[in-house]
């Protein structure tokens, strides 16, 4: 039954594109079923500091194709404590909130899984460029990210090729190495080094570049997601070990910007319109997710459980193959 009236959303964490096509879609829906809705600005902080907006269809008409978050968001450290959620609670009671519309990543996820216990009716949408929700098979911003940063490392090859160099890019991706993996397959990269799979053995990125020196190559491209190790030693290590000068790019926070792919704006789209959808069929404590390609909902506990999103195995085979 809905007796869902009035909702809040916010982003919070690092900001995706395609956030915004998820707000908007909110709102359109929330008009759509009659519900009024508040924005929370900066996440979880705003939320505690009772920062808002009041978001109609004119404050969301233009934003489908902008990058980050026109909420914008934080890493809230207060969230994590019993205390501010409890005051963050009471701002929401004492504002006739229904339910809160949480846009973000894991610790999104893992900050709303507490606050449900304090009587707050919440709905998460994943939204995160690394593609590392458990229980989701995308993530909002995956899509514009990985291009981004193949767009990036085929103009770094191009220098790369002129000069007779090994570029060593990083890109973002802390435990996931989804946009190391889609970028350096797209850019056909000489090595890919993955968080999940790396087991330190430098000397197999040191033997892979010799193999295609001596096949006679002169210009290498190695991309490593971030966390994994450190791009500059490991650049210095390949210029030591095969006197190859070697050359290091960062690609950081250009991977979380940017206006979002037709991808991005489509699952932002989908996933707000859903979110509102469950909430005003009566379902709340859940995540929206993708399974299959299709539109799913997890209880929120439940979706911390489930492992859907583990490397896709048969893609990182083919990325081994097509960098022999
Ligand atoms: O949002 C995900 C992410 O971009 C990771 O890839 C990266 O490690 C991290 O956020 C950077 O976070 P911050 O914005 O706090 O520096």
């Amino acid at each position: 039954m809905n007796n869902i009236k009035k909702i809040a959303v916010l982003t919070s964490g690092g900001d995706a594109p395609g956030m915004n096509s998820a707000i908007r879609a909110v709102v359109y829906s929330a008009h759509h079923f009659g519900i009024e809705v508040v924005g929370i600005l900066r996440g979880y902080e705003g939320l505690i500091d009772w920062e808002t907006i009041s978001l109609g269809l004119n404050e969301v008409r233009n934003i489908n194709n902008q990058g980050g978050t026109i909420l914008y968001t934080s890493r809230s450290e207060r969230f994590l404590h019993l205390e501010y959620r409890k005051q963050a609670a009471e701002n929401l009671k004492a504002n006739n909130i229904d339910a809160v519309v949480a846009i973000g990543g894991d610790g999104t996820l893992r900050g709303a899984i507490d606050f449900q216990e304090e009587g707050i009716k919440v709905v998460c949408i994943p939204g995160t460029i690394d593609r590392d929700v458990a229980c989701s098979e995308y993530t909002l911003g995956f899509d514009t990210a990985a291009n981004t940063a193949t767009e990036a490392i085929d103009k770094i090859r191009d220098s790369s090729v002129s000069h007779g160099r090994c570029s060593v890019v990083e890109v973002m991706g802390r435990k996931r190495g989804y946009i190391a993996l889609w970028a350096g397959m797209a850019t056909s990269a000489d090595a890919i080094i993955l968080p999940e799979k790396w087991n330190g053995d430098f000397d197999s990125v040191i033997d892979a570049i010799k193999q295609r020196h001596a096949d006679g190559r002169d210009s290498y491209l190695v991309v490593v997601a971030e966390g994994v190790t450190d791009a500059p030693e490991l650049a210095e290590m390949i210029r030591e070990k095969t006197g190859i000068e070697s050359r290091v790019s960062v690609l950081g926070y250009i991977q979380r910007g940017g206006n979002p792919t037709a991808k991005d704006r489509m699952y932002g789209s989908l996933m707000g319109a859903y979110a509102v959808e469950i909430l005003s069929n009566g379902k709340t404590n859940r995540i929206v997710a993708i399974k299959n390609d299709v539109l799913v909902d997890y209880d929120m506990g439940e979706a911390l459980r489930l492992e859907n999103n583990k490397l896709d195995s048969f893609q990182y085979e083919l990325s081994l193959r097509l960098s022999e």
